[in-house]
């Protein structure tokens, strides 16, 4: 029997939610892995999925905006009744949202780096949503029993093959840019950043909260626009006197490869540096090692050289370099 496109499409998208559980999922939140299991044997789920463009359809999208409209995600059977009862609502939400998860815990892992860098730093990221990992100077980290600055709040993180830094950086100035920048000041951005946290995870949801006070107490610059057409223009705001340091963590995935290919064109013709911490097979690097375990990893990267495999929500990074 012939395959129609919409049955490659489901395919892609039952392929996709069962990586997903397998992958990202599985030991950091069964529930989502539960329901990306269920999900991907669902042909009434996959066939709604497959009439949206590829970018609407992702696992970590759905979930969000259906806790985001106040569905059930712990059953799996509930939040089937859900999507199939409000589709029409779920539709739209996936199609006017993109995932904006902001987890400042990612400065545990761009912080080895960030501190090795000639100091005082401009710091400029791009893909910054609410602005939360502009503040790597502000929160402390704990590596292992090493404590690393003072206050709110603590991000843990396993370092291996590394020691952790002796301080946190000093930064003069911090800019974002984002196609759609969120305001921790507006209750509905941070309802949509709060669903976008996985359910069990109430030490991020914690952490999400007292991020968002760091920076409503000293917003950000935070600037709308696309990281190819807009980025020169602001890197030249940055003043004279610091080193510039162009970052990104977990944003190249929604950027279709052809636009991935001239970021990094521009990237190159910046002053100062460039860290990366995306998935490897978005941002791709010769030579590297094989990854810890089979859990989805990152690859941080300064001025295009790898350094270190470090997890989505920079819980751990295994340095390589
Ligand atoms: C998953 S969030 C990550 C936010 C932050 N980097 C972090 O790690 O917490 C990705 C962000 O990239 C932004 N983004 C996607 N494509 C973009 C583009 N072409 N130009 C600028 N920002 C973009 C999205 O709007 C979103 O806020």
């Amino acid at each position: 029997m012939s395959r129609t496109p919409t049955d490659d499409q489901e395919t892609t998208t039952a392929g996709r939610y069962a990586e997903f559980a397998a992958r990202e999922a599985r030991d950091v939140s069964p529930t989502y892995e539960r329901l990306a299991l269920a999900v991907s044997r669902d042909r009434e789920v996959l066939a709604l999925l497959a009439a949206l463009p590829p970018a609407d359809r992702q696992p970590n999208l759905l979930f969000g905006v259906v806790r985001f409209l106040g569905g059930p995600v712990e059953d799996p059977a509930a939040f089937r009744d859900f999507v199939l009862a409000r589709w029409a609502a779920v539709a739209a939400e996936l199609r006017a949202r993109a995932t904006q998860t902001n987890e400042a815990g990612r400065c545990a892992v761009l912080l080895p780096v960030l501190a090795a860098l000639p100091q005082p730093l401009a710091l400029l990221e791009v893909g910054a949503s609410a602005g939360l990992c502009l503040y790597p100077d502000r929160y402390a980290y704990r590596y292992g029993d090493r404590q690393v600055g003072a206050g709110g709040p603590v991000l843990d993180c396993a370092l291996t093959g590394i020691a952790p830094p002796a301080r946190r950086p000093e930064v003069v100035w911090r800019a974002g840019l984002d196609l759609n920048p969120l305001d921790v000041t507006d209750p509905a951005d941070m309802a949509w950043l709060d669903a976008l946290v996985w359910p069990e995870h109430t030490a991020r949801r914690a952490r999400l909260r007292a991020a968002a006070s760091v920076a409503a107490a000293e917003p950000p610059l935070l600037v709308r626009g696309d990281l190819v057409d807009d980025l020169p223009a602001l890197a030249a705001r940055a003043p004279a006197g610091a080193t510039l340091v162009v970052f990104h963590t977990s944003v190249l995935y929604l950027v279709p490869p052809p636009r991935r290919a001239a970021f990094a064109e521009v990237i190159r013709n910046l002053p100062g540096h460039w860290i990366a911490n995306e998935a490897p097979d978005v941002l791709r690097h010769d030579g590297l090692p094989a990854p810890p375990d089979g859990a989805h990893h990152n690859v941080l990267a300064l001025d295009g050289v790898p350094l270190a495999w470090t997890r989505p929500h920079g819980q751990a990074l295994t340095w390589f370099a």
